[in-house]
């Protein structure tokens, strides 16, 4: 079996760190692992299975002999390193929002459309935590009954923003809970025991670029450009798991039983819906695992086509790491990426 030299940009973050987790459980086949962050951690040591590794400042002469490079260190970083590690022959996977929209560069969700990685001209897009697990839960159903408009709102975790973000929430909820004054720095106000309906920049249509995201992103990775989508983006004081409330017109009616049946044999999507037990999914349950969780199931009352789904996904796994790790997989199972040595 052929084993690969790998490197990890932005290591040291929420998603390096899951990325070196998700490797190792998944007994990916390395040769060999760098790890790259700022100059901020450089020097810091990182254990990758029994192996010490020094991080080391991301350079331009960091990806010599890497095939594969996994991104996850903010868009400016993607923008200037992504190419050079392209260029120096390594099959970049970029988990930031710097090259998702560019019409060469295959944007991919491996139960989708692991297809369109064979066309990578070295960069492959990782799309947005909130719309892979949209995608996973919603593509089974519209391969059998063309879905023609989506409206989703979502409650995403603070793991999302990165590891300061974490802090915040953990700093914030201590302060509250002593009666004390919070003072923002990473969100424009409060997160703790609050909702902001403000993730990424307002765009002058009144929507956020997060909630653009899930337009864009789903037509392409979909190949559906005539798919109608309206989102709403909130950040929940959740430390790690992202949830949707999602109503989805089809092209045709479809029952509650039938989108169970055919979600419960999607892959990478889990069914837990049982309103009598109190059984659907939640943050706490999804955080730690790989699936997208599907439940209350239901009939969309104002709409004779309609469905109204709830999806649950860990972001830093299916979200981020976990999806970029399968995309890599699929393209070593089919041949489309090759060790150097
Ligand atoms: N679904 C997704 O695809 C998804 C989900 C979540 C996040 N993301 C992306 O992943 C990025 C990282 O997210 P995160 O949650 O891991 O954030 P994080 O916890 O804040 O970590 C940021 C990482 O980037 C590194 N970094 C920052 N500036 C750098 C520089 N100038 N040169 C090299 N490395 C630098 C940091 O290294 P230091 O330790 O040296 O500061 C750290 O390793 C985000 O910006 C976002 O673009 C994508």
């Amino acid at each position: 079996m052929n084993a690969y030299n790998v490197a990890i940009v932005g290591a040291t973050g929420m998603v390096g760190q899951e990325f070196i987790k998700i490797l190792e459980q998944r007994n990916f086949p390395m040769a060999s692992v760098r790890l790259y962050a700022s100059d901020r951690s450089a020097g810091k040591k990182l254990y990758v299975g029994h192996e010490e590794i020094v991080v080391k400042e991301t350079a331009i002469d960091s990806f010599q002999h890497i095939d594969i490079a996994l991104f996850s260190a903010g868009s400016e970083i993607s923008k200037h390193f992504a190419p050079v590690a392209a260029k120096a022959g390594a099959l970049v996977v970029d988990n930031s929002a710097a090259w998702r929209m560019d019409p060469k560069v295959p944007l991919v969700v491996p139960e989708i459309n692991p297809e369109d990685i064979k066309w990578h001209e070295g960069i492959i897009a990782n799309p947005n935590c909130s719309t892979i697990q949209m995608v996973v839960a919603l593509y089974p159903l519209h391969i059998v009954n063309p879905i023609k408009r989506v409206v989703v709102s979502t409650y995403q975790s603070v793991s999302g923003t990165g590891s300061a973000a974490m802090e915040e929430l953990t700093t914030q909820a201590k302060l509250v809970l002593e009666g004390q004054n919070v003072v923002p720095h990473v969100y424009p106000h409060q997160i703790a025991f609050n909702l902001l309906p403000e993730i990424d920049v307002f765009m002058d249509n009144g929507y956020t670029k997060e909630e653009w995201k899930l337009v864009d992103e789903t037509h392409k990775i979909m190949h559906a450009d005539d798919i109608e989508v309206s989102a709403t983006c909130v950040r929940a004081p959740v430390f790690i798991g992202h949830s949707e409330a999602i109503n989805v017109e089809f092209a045709n009616p479809m029952t509650p039983d039938d989108a169970r049946r055919i979600l419960a044999q999607a892959p990478g999507v889990k069914v837990l819906d049982d309103p009598s037990v109190s059984l659907y999914p939640f943050p706490w349950l999804a955080a730690g695992t790989d699936d997208v969780y599907v439940g209350r199931i239901r009939t969309d009352v104002s709409h004779p086509r309609g469905l109204v789904l709830w999806v649950v996904s860990d972001n830093i796994r299916k979200g981020a790491a976990l999806n970029a790790i399968q995309i890599a997989e699929e393209a070593i199972k089919r041949n489309w990426v090759k060790p150097k040595s």
